[in-house]
């Protein structure tokens, strides 16, 4: 897996922000099994709880393109760390437990965790059946 590459990816689309009322810029990117990256960032809204997060579009836009198997995604923020939302963390959790979470401060300089790590005890897809 080519995290650097995640990580280069989320910062990337971390410019791409559409942040007129917090002026808080997040970009993620996201690995699945095809290994495809597919990129994201958060989209305010005048409204304010239309907002999505930048996970939640990479999200969005990975499961829209008929990938399912989320291995990684990386985050990227504002500030130093940005930790993705208990949101957001609920959805990257719908994929799967083990999936890799890369909180990136600079591009050589991240954290990694497992989903689980992030949320544990977690309700997912599992409890429904
Ligand atoms: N935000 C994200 O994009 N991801 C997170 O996990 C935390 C928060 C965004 C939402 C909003 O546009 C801005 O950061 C400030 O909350």
């Amino acid at each position: 897996m080519d995290k650097k590459l995640l990580i280069k990816k989320a910062f990337e689309v971390k410019e791409k922000a559409y942040v007129p009322y917090s002026g808080f810029h997040v970009g993620a990117a996201v690995l699945t099994d095809s290994g495809k990256i597919y990129t994201g960032c958060n989209i305010e809204s005048a409204s304010y709880t239309p907002t999505i997060c930048a996970e939640r579009t990479a999200i969005a836009k990975a499961v829209s393109e008929g990938e399912r198997n989320i291995t990684a995604i990386a985050v990227t923020g504002d500030s130093q760390w940005t930790y993705p939302c208990g949101v957001c963390r609920q959805v990257i959790r719908e994929f799967g437990k083990d999936i890799l979470v890369i909180i990136a401060k600079t591009e050589d300089e991240y954290r990694e965790y497992v989903l689980k790590e992030l949320l544990p005890h977690s309700f997912g897809p599992e409890d429904l059946k």
